[in-house]
């Protein structure tokens, strides 16, 4: 049936249909409804407060909404009654309701008055719904915003100290005296594990701004080969490893974060050169498919559990092998890798086989939608 087709059926429909289909309509809402005439006396309520208010409808039509419905009801009915006759409007209003002895039901509820074809008052309309859900997402905002105050409290507490003992060990290690080698070697120690909370920390600051949708983006149209290309140059000179970069001749730019993408390519392969017995061979791939620019790390390393490959993504996440127990890490690397590239509308996805080794890509649309 086509619009105009539609628009003719309705209007040939009789009154006595219409009103069918209303009440039909009625029953069907997820809420629960309750019409109250001036004086008090319940006129109609639908199938769902039936439900919730465990009443019978031919027990409580036309009776006092007081004495026919339960008194949290009731209450709550009374007192929008009572602002609705001061202000004229629709109000809302929120009340428990003691479902099952113990079990609070969380219920907001709407009075609209009822008027007559001549806008006269004839009494009040109630809609009840479920605010359980809309509670439980606010408590978890509160929990959430709770664990990032957490996070930054507890992190500004560790970076004092922290910054005190790296400048006592730099200020030692750049002393003219010789130091005699323990010293030396106990001094290089502290400051590579204080280099390793350090990064830490600022983990977990990024974890938290992530999660909570505190990071911004800041996008440029650019070319995700040249930061691919430029890292890896980078990598070559610090790292023993054997990196190979293949890059898409005709690459389209990208809108991206420079900073952030960099952060997560680095990740990336940075685990590579990890989670491989040195020397490392890791090829990286920057390349089109389809609607998006994909960047992949292939290495020749240990590999995962086939049964663990969709957890390393979680936060805190080590895979549980010796190989992985033996080399410092936190499970946040990925965690962050996943929320950054999320934010760019893109998808992660990685690959693996024990002993062969694995590959870890992302992938950036090229249009964001
Ligand atoms: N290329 C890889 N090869 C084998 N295992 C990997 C590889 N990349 C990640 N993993 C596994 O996934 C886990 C999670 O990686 P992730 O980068 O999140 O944390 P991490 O490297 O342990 O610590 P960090 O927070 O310092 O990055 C690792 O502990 C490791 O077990
Ligand atoms: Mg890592």
């Amino acid at each position: 049936m086509n619009a105009q087709e539609d628009r003719t059926a309705s209007m040939a429909r009789t009154p006595s249909e219409a009103h069918t289909l209303f009440t039909e309509i009625l029953e069907s809402v997820p809420q629960a409804i309750l019409a109250v005439s001036h004086e008090g006396c319940i006129l109609a309520c639908n199938r769902n407060a039936e439900f919730i208010f465990r009443i019978q409808r031919a027990e409580v039509i036309d009776r006092k909404y007081e004495e026919a419905l339960p008194p949290a009801l009731a209450q709550a009915m009374s007192r929008l009654i009572h602002s609705a006759s001061k202000s004229g409007d629709s109000l809302d209003s929120e009340f428990d309701f003691l479902v099952e002895r113990r079990t609070k039901l969380p219920l907001g509820i709407s009075l609209s008055p009822i008027l007559d074809r001549e806008d006269r008052p004839r009494g009040f309309v109630f809609v009840v719904r479920d605010m359980s859900l809309r509670h439980e997402a606010q408590n978890l905002r509160q929990l959430h915003q709770m664990n990032l105050e957490f996070v930054h409290t507890v992190s500004h507490e560790i970076k004092a100290p922290l910054t005190t003992i790296q400048l006592g060990t730099a200020e030692l290690l750049s002393q003219r005296t010789p130091l005699a080698e323990e010293c030396l070697t106990t001094l290089q120690l502290i400051d590579a594990a204080a280099q390793r909370i350090q990064g830490l920390v600022n983990d977990f600051l990024d974890v938290a701004k992530l999660e909570g949708g505190h990071a911004a983006l800041e996008t440029e149209l650019g070319d995700l080969g040249l930061l691919a290309k430029k890292m890896m140059d980078g990598f070559h000179h610090v790292q023993k490893a054997n990196i190979e970069l293949e890059i898409d001749r005709a690459l389209p730019p990208v809108k991206f974060d420079s900073k952030r993408i960099h952060r997560a390519l680095e990740n990336l392969v940075i685990n590579a050169i990890k989670y491989s017995r040195p020397p490392a061979r890791i090829r990286v791939s920057v390349t089109r498919e389809g609607d998006c620019v994909k960047v992949a790390v292939a290495d020749q390393g240990i590999g995962i559990p086939r049964e663990q490959l969709g957890l390393v993504w979680e936060k805190f996440y080590r895979a549980l092998a010796p190989e992985t127990t033996n080399v410092a890490g936190s499970g946040l690397g990925l965690t962050i890798v996943k929320h950054i590239v999320s934010m760019h509308g893109g998808e992660v996805d990685a690959t693996s086989e024990v002993g062969k080794g694995s590959v870890f890509s992302f992938t950036l649309p090229l249009r964001r939608t």
